[in-house]
C-alpha cells in the first residue's frame, strides 16, 4: 500500500453493511485513531451457516456508500464472494477454545468463517490498527486472541455498544424485527440492566442474577432463549460467583431472529474505547 510507504497509520473498520449508528461510531473512532480510514463491507457467506440468513441479509450498497462518504471513509472496500473465495478455495483460520461455546455452539462453523474473513481483510489492507465493536463481544475476543497467537503486527480496538434511544443494541439484523417483536426485543436491554442493577446491590451468586434475566426475557411473547451466560471478561470462561467483572452475554430468539446483546456486570462507571 502506497499509504504504509509514506508513513501513514491506516485503519480498518470490518463490517458486513447496511450500516447503522453502530457501525459509525466504530468509523468516526477509527478516523480518530490514524491518517486513513478503510471500511470493508463484505456480507461474508462462509460465516453463515446452510439455514441461516446469508441470502436475505439485508445489503443497501448506494446508501451505505453516502454513508461512508460522508463519515470520513477513504476506501469503502467492497470485495464479491468470487474474489475472496475463488475456485479451490481451502484454507480456514479456527481459533478453537473460544469459538467452542455461546454463539459457536449454537453457529457451528460460525467463527471460523469469521477469523477467515477477518485474517484475509487484514492481509488485503494491511491495517496498523482494526476496529470492531463489543455488540460482537465474543467476536472480538476471538478477533484479539487471532492477532496475538498469529502474531499480527496491529492493533485491535473495541468500541463500545450503541443503543437506540431506548436501549435495543443496534443491529443490521433488527431490520426483520415486525413492531411486535421490536417491543418483545426490549426485554434483552432490560434484563441487562436489571442485572446490572442486581450486581451492582451486591448480588454475587450466578444463579440469582440469571434468573432474573431469564424471567424478564420469557415475560415477553415471541422469545425464546438460546443463551444467557455469565463470563470471565477475558477468557469467556463461565463465573460462578461474580468476583471482580464479568460479562453478560445473551442470544434470544425474537421471532424468527437471533438477536445478541452483552453487558458488564457491575456496570462500568465510564465507558471508552480500548
Ligand atoms: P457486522 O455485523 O456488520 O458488524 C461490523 C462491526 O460493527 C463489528 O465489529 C460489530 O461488533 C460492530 N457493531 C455492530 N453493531 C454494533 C453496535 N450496536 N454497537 C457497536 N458496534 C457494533 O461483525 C461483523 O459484521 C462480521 O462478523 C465481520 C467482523 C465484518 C466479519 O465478517
Amino acid at each position: 500500500m502506497i499509504w504504509r510507504g509514506e508513513g501513514l497509520k491506516i485503519v480498518l473498520v470490518p463490517t458486513m453493511g447496511f450500516f447503522h449508528e453502530g457501525h459509525l461510531a466504530l468509523m468516526k473512532h477509527g478516523r480518530t485513531l490514524g491518517d486513513r480510514l478503510v471500511v470493508s463491507l463484505f456480507v461474508n457467506p462462509a460465516q453463515f451457516g446452510p439455514s441461516e440468513d446469508l441470502q436475505r441479509y439485508p445489503r443497501d450498497l448506494d446508501r451505505d456508500a453516502g454513508l461512508a462518504r460522508e463519515a470520513g471513509v477513504n476506501v469503502l472496500f467492497t470485495p464479491s464472494p468470487e474474489q475472496m473465495y475463488p475456485e479451490g478455495y481451502q484454507t480456514y483460520v479456527t481459533v478453537e477454545k473460544l469459538s467452542q461455546g455461546l454463539c459457536g455452539a449454537s453457529r457451528p462453523g460460525h467463527f471460523r468463517g469469521v477469523a477467515t474473513v477477518v485474517l484475509k481483510l487484514f492481509n488485503l489492507v494491511q491495517p496498523h490498527l482494526a476496529v470492531f465493536g463489543e455488540k460482537d463481544y465474543q467476536q472480538l475476543m476471538i478477533i484479539r486472541r487471532l492477532a496475538a497467537d498469529l502474531n499480527l503486527p496491529m492493533d485491535i480496538v473495541g468500541c463500545p455498544i450503541v443503543r437506540e434511544s431506548d436501549g435495543l443494541a443496534m443491529s443490521s439484523r433488527n431490520a426483520y424485527l415486525t413492531p411486535e417483536e421490536r417491543a418483545a426485543a426490549l426485554s434483552l436491554s432490560y434484563a441487562l440492566k436489571g442485572a446490572q442493577k442486581l450486581a451492582a446491590a451486591g448480588e454475587k451468586s450466578r444463579e440469582k442474577i440469571l434468573d432474573l434475566v431469564k424471567r424478564i426475557i420469557t415475560r415477553e411473547p415471541h422469545t425464546r432463549i438460546d443463551y444467557i451466560s455469565l463470563v470471565h471478561s477475558d477468557t469467556l470462561e463461565e463465573v460462578d460467583i461474580l468476583k471482580d467483572e464479568a460479562r453478560l452475554l445473551l442470544a434470544v430468539w425474537v421471532g424468527s431472529t437471533r438477536l445478541i446483546d452483552n453487558a458488564l456486570l457491575p456496570e462500568a462507571r465510564y465507558t471508552c474505547c480500548v
